[in-house]
C-alpha cells in the first residue's frame, strides 16, 4: 500500500478525517486481477466521485446555518467531519483518475460529463417539484441523502463481498477503496440527519426522498454503465469476456456486488428509515484494525 495516513479529529465528531496521500504511480493499467472489465467498472465509479462529492458537500454547506440546526453543536461537528472526509475522497479519486491518463484513459472527460449530468438533473428536478413548495436546497440535500445511501450500501458490500475482494488485487487501489468504504459508513447518517432536522418526517419530505432515490439510481446506472462501455471500447476491450466478468461480479444473483445491495437499498423506502438501522459498527471496527486507520 502506497499511502501516508494522517488522522485528525479537530471537529470533535464521532469519526475522524484521514488524510491519505496515495501514490498511484505503481498502479498497473488493469489493476483488478488483470481484468479490463472490472478495472473500468471501478474507474467509471471513480469518475463519478469528484463532482458527486462536490454536490454532497455543497448541499450540506448550503443549509448548515439554517435556524433549526445552527445551534446543534453535535450535528455541526458531524457536518464538519463529513465535509472533511468527502473532500479527502475527492482528492484521492481525482488523483487516481489523473494517474490513469498515463495509460491513455481520459477519466477527466468522464468527470466533466458527470458534472454536466448532475447540474442538469438537479436544476430540472427542482423545476418539476417547485409547484409543490420544494426548493433547490431541499432537492440538492435529498439527492445527497439518496446518493449517500447508495455509497454507504455499495461500501458495505465492498467490505463484505469476498468475491469482489478477491479481484481487488492491487494493494494501493484496494486500500483506497476500503478506506473510502469505511468512511462512507462512518458518516452515512450525517446528510440524512440534516435533512430530517430541517425538513422533517412529513409526507412531503418522505415523497421527495423516495423520488430522489429512484431518479438518482436510474441516473447513476445509465451514466456509470455508459462510462464502462466507452472506457472498454477506447481500449479495444469491449468483448464478451470482459462484459461477462462485469456481469458475474456486479450483477449476478450469487456473487454480484450490485445485486447484493438490493435489500439494503430497498430499506430506504420504509417510512421510519434511518441510515444507522443497518448496524455496521463491528464491520468497521474489523476493517479499521485491518487497514491501520
Ligand atoms: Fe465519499
Ligand atoms: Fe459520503
Amino acid at each position: 500500500m502506497n499511502a501516508k495516513v494522517n488522522i485528525s479529529n479537530r471537529a470533535g465528531a464521532s469519526f475522524p478525517v484521514r488524510r491519505m496521500n496515495f501514490d498511484f504511480d505503481q498502479v498497473p493499467e488493469y489493476w483488478a486481477k488483470d481484468s479490463a472489465g472490472i478495472t473500468h467498472f471501478m474507474t467509471a465509479l471513480s469518475a463519478l466521485f469528484p463532482d458527486g462529492e462536490k454536490l454532497f458537500i455543497d448541499s450540506v454547506r448550503a443549509v448548515r446555518y439554517h435556524p433549526v440546526i445552527k445551534d446543534n453543536e453535535a450535528l455541526q461537528k458531524e457536518i464538519s467531519a463529513f465535509i472533511g472526509q468527502e473532500a479527502m475522497h475527492t482528492h484521492e479519486h481525482a488523483g487516481f483518475n489523473a494517474s490513469a491518463q498515463k495509460y491513455g484513459h481520459d477519466v477527466a472527460k468522464y468527470e466533466r460529463e458527470t458534472g454536466k449530468v448532475i447540474q442538469g438533473a438537479r436544476k430540472w428536478f427542482a423545476r418539476v417539484v417547485r409547484p409543490f413548495g420544494m426548493t433547490q436546497e431541499m432537492v440538492d440535500l435529498t439527492a445527497t441523502t439518496a446518493l449517500e445511501h447508495f455509497t454507504a450500501t455499495l461500501a458495505s458490500q465492498l467490505l463484505l463481498n469476498k468475491h469482489i475482494q478477491e479481484l481487488m488485487t492491487d494493494p494501493t487501489m484496494s486500500y483506497m477503496w476500503y478506506w473510502h468504504a469505511v468512511e462512507e459508513n462512518e458518516h452515512k447518517a450525517v446528510a440524512y440527519d440534516v435533512y430530517e432536522e430541517i425538513f422533517g418526517r412529513g409526507v412531503k419530505s418522505y415523497a421527495l426522498r423516495n423520488t430522489a432515490l429512484v431518479l438518482a439510481m436510474a441516473l447513476i446506472f445509465v451514466t456509470q454503465s455508459s462510462f464502462v462501455i466507452r472506457l472498454l471500447k477506447e481500449d479495444g476491450k469491449l468483448n464478451l469476456k470482459e462484459l461477462g466478468m462485469i456481469y458475474k461480479y456486479a450483477y449476478s444473483p450469487s456473487k454480484g456486488v450490485i445485486t447484493g445491495m438490493t435489500r439494503e437499498m430497498l430499506a430506504y423506502f420504509k417510512p421510519g428509515f434511518h441510515p444507522n438501522d443497518l448496524d455496521t459498527v463491528a464491520l468497521l471496527e474489523k476493517w479499521k484494525a485491518k487497514l491501520g486507520i
